[in-house]
Formats: C-alpha cells, sequence, structure tokens
C-alpha cells in the first residue's frame, strides 16, 4: 500500500473522512501525539489499527469524541467526579475510563466493562471526528513498544506501506500522551500520568492515587514495554561521566541534564536512532509536576536504571 502524507487543507481532510467512512486506518495530529485513528463503531476497521500496530490483543484502544452528545453513545454513565474533570479539561488531554455502552464494539475494549475515551482539543481531530461523524478508536501511531510520534515524519517511520493516509499537522503541542484517569474509583486513580499534573487533577477532585508498577489497579498496557528506542538507553542516578566510561567502545548520546522535556522526550529518542548511536545515557531527574510523566516514560523506556 502507498501511504501519502498531506498537509492540513480541506482536500486533505476529506479524503481522511472518506477513508475513515470506508473502515479504513488514518494518522492524524492530536494535540498530545499523532493518533492512528478508524471508526471506534466498527470491530473491522478497529482490527486494522491493530495489526498496523502490531499491538498486543489484550491492550485496549482509547476513543475519542467530538462532543458530550457523541460521549453519551459510546458509556453507559458519567459519575459526577468524571463530569468534574470532563468540565474543567475537555477538549483537552486528559483521557477517563468510564462504564462502556453496548454500541462499542470488543475489539475497542478487549472485553473490558470499561472504555478509555477523550475529547481532544486538536483542531484536526476534532473536524475528523464531525466529518466522519463517528467517535475514533485511535492510539498512538507508532509501531507497538516505540516511541510515540510526534511528526507526521516521524509517524511515517514506523507506518510506511501500511496505512493509506498521513495528515501532517506539524509537531505535536504536547509532545506525550493523555493522562489516564479511572474516575469511577474512589479515590480516582491515575493510571497513565501525562500531558496534564496531577496536581491539576487533584485540585479538581481532591485526593488521587496514582497507578504504579506494585499496584493492583493499572492499565492494561501498563505491563508492556513501551516508548523505546532501538538503541539501549541507561537511567543514571549520580554521575552519568563514571557510566559514560563503561561504554568507551559503543557510540554514546549523553543527554545533559535538563535537555529531555515532556514535549521533545520521543523525538529526541527518535532522532538518536537516526543518528545510529547505541546506547543513551539519561540523568533521572526530580518526579514532582511534569516530572512525574517524564520519569513514567523514561523509566519505560530504559533498558536499565544505575547508580553510578
Ligand atoms: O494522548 C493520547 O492519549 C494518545 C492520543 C492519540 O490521543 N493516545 C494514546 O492511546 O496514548 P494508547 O492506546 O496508546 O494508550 C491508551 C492507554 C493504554 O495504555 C491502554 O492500556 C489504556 O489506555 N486503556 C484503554 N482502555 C482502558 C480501560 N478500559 N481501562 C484501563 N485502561 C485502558
Ligand atoms: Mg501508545
Amino acid at each position: 500500500m502507498k501511504t501519502l502524507v498531506q498537509k492540513i487543507s480541506k482536500q486533505s481532510i476529506a479524503k481522511a473522512v472518506a477513508l475513515l467512512k470506508k473502515g479504513e486506518v488514518v494518522a492524524f495530529p492530536t494535540e498530545t501525539v499523532y493518533g492512528l485513528g478508524a471508526n471506534a463503531f466498527s470491530a473491522a476497521a478497529v482490527k486494522k489499527i491493530f495489526a498496523a500496530k502490531g499491538r498486543p490483543a489484550d491492550n485496549p484502544v482509547l476513543v475519542h469524541v467530538g462532543s458530550l452528545e457523541m460521549l453519551h453513545t459510546v458509556v453507559r454513565s458519567v459519575p459526577p467526579r468524571a463530569q468534574k474533570l470532563i468540565d474543567a479539561f475537555w477538549p483537552g488531554p486528559l483521557t477517563l475510563i468510564l462504564p462502556v455502552a453496548k454500541t462499542v464494539p470488543r475489539a475497542v475494549t478487549t472485553g473490558l466493562s470499561t472504555v478509555a475515551v477523550r475529547m481532544p482539543s486538536g483542531k484536526v481531530a476534532l473536524a475528523l471526528i464531525r466529518g466522519a461523524g463517528v467517535p475514533l478508536a485511535a492510539p498512538s501511531a507508532n509501531t507497538s513498544g516505540r516511541p510515540s510520534p510526534t511528526t507526521a515524519a516521524h509517524v511515517l517511520q514506523d507506518m510506511r506501506g501500511t496505512i493509506p493516509l498521513i495528515l501532517d499537522g506539524g509537531p505535536s503541542q504536547f509532545g506525550v500522551e493523555s493522562t489516564i484517569v479511572d474516575a469511577s474509583r474512589t479515590p480516582a486513580v491515575v493510571l497513565r500520568p501525562g500531558a496534564i499534573s496531577i496536581e491539576a487533577i487533584r485540585a479538581v477532585v481532591g485526593k488521587v492515587v496514582v497507578a504504579g508498577e506494585k499496584s493492583k489497579v493499572r492499565a492494561p498496557g501498563m505491563k508492556y514495554r513501551h516508548y523505546a528506542p532501538r538503541a539501549v538507553l541507561v537511567l543514571v542516578s549520580g554521575d552519568v561521566s563514571l557510566v559514560r566510561k563503561q561504554y568507551t567502545a559503543k557510540k554514546v548520546r549523553v543527554f545533559r541534564k535538563g535537555e529531555l522535556t515532556l514535549r521533545n522526550l520521543y523525538a529526541k529518542l527518535r532522532q538518536a536512532d537516526e543518528q545510529g548511536f547505541e546506547v543513551l545515557l539519561a540523568t533521572v531527574i526530580s518526579e514532582k509536576g511534569t516530572g512525574v510523566a517524564l520519569m513514567n516514560r523514561l523509566r519505560k523506556a530504559a533498558s536499565a536504571v544505575v547508580d553510578s
């Protein structure tokens, strides 16, 4: 299959809408990262997303809606705590776990009784959803396990020959995925830290807990390796130069303290791969504010965490 990359225009959006209506998969920009979208009501279309990504069959995808009316076509109910978060953060990079309606095929939820849903603020994403007239199931548009794409060129690296169209809306505004909150539990649980800080969530709903590797409440995707570059990424606490000496025979890229940010992390990891680095060294950062999401992604992408 030939993969077209087209800049945003009335024509390219119309082409994407036509493909979505035919049950095809299209990559498109959102304010967080690029998504790989398909009609969420079509099991056959959603299965194409799993095939394109090589996504494990037990990792559900999230659903993007264009209005509150559309939200109610995919969920059974919206608990008051979730409604507060919607009022505060939608449209925007917040995903909620809500009881799923019967209309949503198993292919989306992988059989769970809940669905992950958000209303993106990205204009192109909203135009596509409204144009298609259906919610769009869309995980990040990377091959499973790779860093998420924050440009159309990143999507092309992973999806060339696999999907018909990539809409190019320039670099993503946030560069990291949405924050996922399960607000059906008391207290609410942050399943994935992301573009909206935990403090901001807490300011709206009060006490929240953050799901960790040891926690019982987890997102199905948490057990898989994620965001990983081809190079070996080593997270260092302490003196990077001491660790650097262990890799004299390798092509090593040291990320300066503060060089990696939520916005540029995935782009920097992909760029290091393009440049042929074999080992990437990054320093552990403090887990405050945006540092929570950044450390979450770094840990998942890393092959090892070492102390100098
Ligand atoms: O910013 C984002 O969230 C991007 C853009 C494209 O919107 N999307 C994204 O989707 O990151 P994805 O599919 O790569 O990540 C969705 C996460 C996965 O970790 C999945 O396991 C989890 O949400 N998830 C999906 N349905 C769930 C459910 N019912 N309960 C708990 N976790 C769920
Ligand atoms: Mg993803």
